[in-house]
């Protein structure tokens, strides 16, 4: 399967970001593709339907990608009790035909303890998009960011890292399977 993993910071050490790529590194351990759209290093113009904006080169990725892919993955910052405001605009230049029939699998991390409100949202705008939501979803809150900034900063691992590690794990694996059924149903048709 071809998965892509769309990370909705515009920080360059996000914590969600690194957790998306995490979570590239299970899915390519499992023998799938798994592509990472990082909107930090990859930034796209504010959505303008009055302007031509076709010809942006980030934005020509993400369409190709996105209309390529069989799941995708949302990864955001919980900001103000939702999604990061580069990622909406990135949904907004997106549409069903990237998403219709595509399970869709909503990541966050917060400084609180979950990101309850930014994955509420994600789903909600995954449904609108036609996409069709993981039953669960990953939220890596407050003291459990720890993981993710280890894996950038090189810290040595803190007590708790292997449970959110495992947690990870067993929703990515579910998300996994998932998809290969939805993907397999589809090939069938
Ligand atoms: C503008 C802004 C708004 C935030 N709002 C919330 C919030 O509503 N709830 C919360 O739990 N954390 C909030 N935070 C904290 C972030 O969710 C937290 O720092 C998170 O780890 C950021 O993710 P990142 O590491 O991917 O940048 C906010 C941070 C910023 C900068």
């Amino acid at each position: 399967m071809n998965i892509v993993i769309l990370a909705g910071s515009n920080r360059k050490n996000a914590t969600s970001t690194r957790l998306g790529e995490y979570a590239a590194e299970i899915i390519r351990a499992q023998g799938h593709e798994a592509h990472l759209f990082n909107l930090y290093e990859k930034p796209l113009p504010f959505y303008a339907p009055d302007e031509k904006q076709d010809t942006d080169e980030h934005l020509a990725a993400l369409n190709a990608l996105m209309l390529a892919a069989d799941a995708v993955i949302l990864s955001s910052p919980e900001y103000h009790g939702s999604i990061s405001g580069v990622l909406k605009n990135a949904l907004d230049h997106l549409s069903q035909a990237h998403f219709s029939g595509k399970p869709v699998l909503s990541i966050s991390s917060a400084g609180g303890a979950v990101g309850v409100s930014s994955l509420t949202q994600m789903q909600t705008m995954v449904r609108n998009l036609h996409g069709i939501n993981a039953p669960e979803w990953i939220s890596i809150g407050g003291a459990q960011r720890r993981r993710f900034e280890a894996a950038l900063d090189g810290y040595e691992e803190f007590e708790g890292s292997q449970d959110v590690e495992d947690r990870v794990q067993r929703v990515l694996g579910s998300f996994l399977n998932l998809a290969q059924t939805l993907t397999a149903a589809k090939k069938a048709l």
